[in-house]
């Protein structure tokens, strides 16, 4: 077991490994936390051989005697949800209310907010479009902001309750979506059906996970937090506004999982040998040609969540060290070393130029006008995957 809570975050643009660490982890903890995002996540873990892509359920699910939990801060689909309970079990993986909770103030993604996120993608166009996942993960954290047009997961478990909004807010986005976007109205009545059945499925799970997590950790039972997404995509500390929507990075644990600021833990911080971004936004190490090709074939660097190539570039270590300072990183787990073999020479970049001057401090609203400075490292030409 470990002898204190340990926190895994991504310190670049997401995809660093997350579901591998957390799951080589998880035999030392008791409870594996989602603390942020959502289905946007994509997090790989071998289940009986083989490759299994996780967007919400915790990556502590292989592990016997773990309670996985979705924390408050989750923007929690329930579509995706119940698809990956039923593809675990599939697997002989065993799910219930013993090993995965969910928690009554986690925020729900319900299908406007995937059509709106899709809607407000294409309006924007190219060049301006955030490049998000489509699942709605925006739409659902402005609802949460918003109040009034919110649904959390504690309402599946009262039909009632919950019929009664879906009725009410499907109503104020039919009438915005048709002044927006002239989009076809949305049927209140079948998601009220759909939406239901999916509380008659979850509701065992459904409790104050807050409580929970507080009370292991005042018994010092080990907990696992689990990061999504990257700290460069942080809706604070990220290039924003091409940013996903939560806080992402170690800041975040305490009110996405509603735990004192001293139950982080240890702080893992997680990098690629090199970067990549998916979506929209500033990259100053971006490489548009051979090399880029190249780490992004070697590294099968293709969107977990939505297939897209990834944008790949150079380590940026003017970046990861302004992530590691915002998280406090104890710790660094280094990944995919040997997607850089038999490359000529090797850049890392180590500072930032802008307008000839050298930022001694990194901001990300510098970024998009930031000339990488870098250091050429030798390489090498052999096989160090194992
Ligand atoms: P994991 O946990 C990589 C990116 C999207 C887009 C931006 C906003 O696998 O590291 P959103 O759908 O969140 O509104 O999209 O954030 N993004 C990710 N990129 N990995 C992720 O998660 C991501 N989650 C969001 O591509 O640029
Ligand atoms: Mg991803």
């Amino acid at each position: 077991m470990l002898s204190r809570n340990a926190t895994v975050v991504g310190l670049q643009w997401g995809d660093e490994g997350k579901g591998k660490i957390v799951d080589a982890l998880a035999e030392q903890v008791r409870y594996v936390v989602r603390y942020c995002g959502g289905a946007n996540a994509g997090h790989t873990v071998v289940v009986g051989g083989e490759k299994f892509a996780l967007h919400l359920i915790p990556c502590g699910l292989l592990h016997d005697g773990v309670i996985n939990v979705i924390a408050n801060g989750v923007a929690f689909d329930p579509v995706v949800a119940l698809e990956e309970i039923a593809a675990l079990r599939n697997r002989g993986v065993k799910l219930d209310a013993k090993n995965l909770r969910i928690s009554a103030a986690a925020n729900l993604v319900m299908p406007w907010h995937k059509l709106r996120d899709s809607l407000s993608e294409k309006r924007l166009g190219k060049g301006k479009q955030i490049g998000t996942t489509a699942r709605g993960i925006g739409p659902c954290y402005s609802d949460k902001a918003n109040r009034s047009t919110a649904i959390r997961a504690g309402d599946l478990a009262h039909a009632d309750v919950l019929a009664e909004k879906i009725r009410t807010i499907a109503e104020i986005k039919n009438a915005t979506f048709n002044a927006l976007y002239e989009a076809d109205p949305i049927d209140g009545d079948s998601i009220v059906t759909e939406y239901t059945e999916y509380g008659r499925q979850l509701a065992a799970m459904i409790c104050n996970t807050g409580g929970l997590l507080r009370r292991a950790a005042a018994r010092g039972e080990p907990i696992l937090f689990e990061g999504g997404q990257g700290s460069m995509l942080d809706v604070d500390h990220g290039t924003y506004p091409f940013v996903t929507s939560s806080s992402v990075t170690a800041c975040g644990v305490p009110a996405g999982a509603g735990v004192p600021p001293s139950a982080v833990g240890q702080v893992v911080g997680l990098i690629k040998a090199y970067t990549t971004r998916v979506g929209g936004g500033p990259f100053p190490t971006e490489q548009e040609n051979r090399i880029g090709d190249y780490l992004r074939e070697r590294g099968h660097e293709y969107g977990t969540t939505t297939g897209r190539p990834r944008r790949c570039g150079w380590f940026d270590a003017f970046a990861a060290r302004y992530a590691a300072d915002i998280s406090g990183v104890d710790e660094l787990a280094l990944s995919l070393l040997d997607v850089l073999s038999g490359l000529d020479e090797i850049n890392v970049c180590v500072g930032y130029r802008v307008d000839g001057e050298s930022l001694d401090m990194l901001d990300p609203a510098a970024m998009a006008q930031a000339q990488p400075v870098y250091e050429t490292m030798g390489s090498w030409s052999e096989d160090i995957s194992a």
